[in-house]
């Protein structure tokens, strides 16, 4: 399957991605690579202690991208102190001082935007075309973000009331907010959240995740470049231990996290039990995303958009499909054409333009998803499986026949189809079997009958439904994304209402 990289794509800045010229540029990029780079945690007056951990490739176990060394429980204290401070400073700003670095800090990530591909793809293991559209949504949540604020922050309402009193409303920053993000989306998820804590007057400690924490460190250090002072965006690197320690700290404000379900379970328990302000908690977390194709539905588009929602970024997107309802009539044929095209997808070096299928992130996850096919292969018909290469932790896309919904009941986070059958008359089992799942994140529909749209659409509260098209991708400003339920907290990140969760009210009654 050809990448879209010649496409003529623009982006919500008006960067264009699809000319020969960039691609020959970024493609002596990549031959150059780029130097080791030996991140430690960006604490004011903190010398960094610990040991130097080695980031390996994905796609190639023998390479080492640099090395990462963590931050200490002692160093979170420290970064507390720090940060509380700078928040002082940095919440008095004003709003047009804090929209306006994330405006130059959309500007040097444009500017960077090759070297950033170059470590995506050798950090993360993301494919270029995965890593031009990651680069565009990191850039475009930093514009989006700008603009919202200036509206938010920048307006002080008059609110009615008796003569003699004057009644202002106001939004402004709580506080120390932790961002604690995952690593399939190591720029922009880290950014999005980080640029949204930041432009709402918070100072933010920043906790990547422990597999992708180069490329985090480069997009703050770029942030401190654009002007967000040191003491306001702190760098603590580690891994789930030092989520911990941030999460119980007393001096908190809030949380945005995104990751699985299990560690917002966690954090909302660490929260409850920790002493000092109450903290509110932002969780964008995983799906067990279906779509529902009946016999209408056209057989090329649900192939193509089934290949590309299952497959692209190796299924390792939250709002990837997991779980395929096919109509009886059709099913059989739309299976045959699946696996076709899932046949032709190259995997391999995902900074090679031909690769359409990178790496699995780590060991660890090739590990959870071969043990899901070994647990398949007992009770259920695998269909097909891809082969993957040697030498990173590639896993090749598989199709899984299930004799009913239930016999999945939890996100597998890659390339792994799920398809199930569906009845003529059977659609309100299907929408209570997806229903019955708890999540709530993407849902597809092929149908070309606009009242059963209507129904599917109706029926369910998942956060995004897309109609006759694919179903991953959601565009900053365009498709606020997230999800309810075991899916999150319900709030949407690239929307109107983020920043909102982010800031607290203000009242000031003046009696004149
Ligand atoms: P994860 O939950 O294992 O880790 C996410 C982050 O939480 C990491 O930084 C990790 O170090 C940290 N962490 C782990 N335990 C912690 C604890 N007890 N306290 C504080 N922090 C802790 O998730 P992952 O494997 O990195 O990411 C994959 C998951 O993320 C999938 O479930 C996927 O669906 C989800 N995801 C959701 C969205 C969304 O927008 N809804 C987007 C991307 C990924
Ligand atoms: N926001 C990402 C998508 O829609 C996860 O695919």
């Amino acid at each position: 399957m050809p990448l879209q990289l010649y496409g003529k794509r623009k982006n919500s800045s008006g960067l264009e991605f699809g000319h020969r010229a960039t691609l020959d540029r970024l493609m002596g990029s990549i031959s150059k690579g780029i130097p080791a780079i030996s991140a430690t945690p960006l604490i004011p007056g903190v010398a960094a202690g610990g040991a130097d951990v080695p980031v390996i490739s994905p796609s190639d176990h023998s390479k080492t991208v640099g090395s990462i060394r963590n931050a200490t429980a002692a160093d979170i204290d420290k970064a507390f102190a720090v940060a509380t401070k700078g928040f002082k400073a940095w919440s008095r700003r004003s709003v047009e001082e804090r929209a306006s670095a994330l405006e130059r800090m959309a500007d040097l990530m444009e500017e960077n935007r090759d070297r950033l591909l170059v470590l995506l793809a050798a950090e993360a293991g993301k494919t270029l075309d995965d890593g031009v559209a990651e680069v565009r949504e990191a850039v475009d949540f930093c514009r989006y973000y700008a603009g919202e604020a200036r509206q938010l922050f920048g307006t002080v309402t008059k609110m009615p009331g008796p003569t003699g009193e004057d009644n202002r409303y106001l939004w402004r920053g709580r506080g120390v907010f932790a961002c604690i993000s995952p690593w399939n989306f190591p720029l922009a998820i880290f950014l999005g959240q980080v640029s949204a804590a930041l432009v709402s007057g918070n100072a933010v400690l920043a906790k990547p995740a422990p597999q992708t924490p180069l490329i985090a460190y480069e997009a703050v250090k770029l942030f401190h470049k654009a002007g967000v002072p040191e003491d306001a965006l702190l760098f603590v690197p580690g891994g789930p231990d030092v989520g911990a320690a941030i999460t119980a700290h007393a001096a908190l404000a809030g949380v945005a996290f995104t990751g699985s379900t299990k560690t917002a379970w966690a954090i909302n328990r660490a929260l409850a039990a920790k002493d000092g302000p109450i903290v509110p908690l932002i969780a964008e977390t995983g799906g067990l995303n279906a779509m529902v194709v009946d016999a209408t539905a056209l057989g090329e588009q649900v192939a193509d958009d089934v290949v590309l929602s299952a497959f692209r970024s190796a299924g390792q997107r939250c709002s990837a499909l997991r779980l395929l309802f096919l109509q009886e009539d059709v099913a059989e044929h739309m299976t045959q054409m699946i696996e076709g095209a899932a046949r032709e997808l190259q995997l391999g070096d995902p900074a090679l333009e031909t690769t359409d299928v990178g790496p699995i992130i780590d060991g660890k996850q090739k590990a959870m998803l071969e043990a899901h096919i070994a647990d398949m292969q007992k009770t259920q018909k695998v269909r097909f499986a891809g082969k993957a290469p040697a030498g990173g932790s590639f896993f090749a896309p598989h199709i899984v026949e299930l004799d009913k919904a239930a016999a999945l009941t939890k996100e597998v986070f890659g390339p792994v189809l799920h398809i199930v059958k569906w009845k003529a008359k059977e659609l309100p089992k299907v929408l209570q079997e997806i229903e019955a799942s708890g999540y709530g994140l993407t849902l597809g529909v092929h149908s070309r009958i606009e009242s059963t749209i209507r129904t599917v659409t109706d029926a369910l509260d998942t956060g995004n439904i897309y109609v006759n098209r694919n179903m991953i991708g959601a565009v900053v400003g365009t498709q606020p994304f997230g999800g309810s339920g075991l899916s999150g907290t319900g709030f949407k990140a690239g929307g109107p209402a983020y920043l909102q969760r982010f800031a607290l009210e203000q009242v000031i009654s003046v009696n004149t």
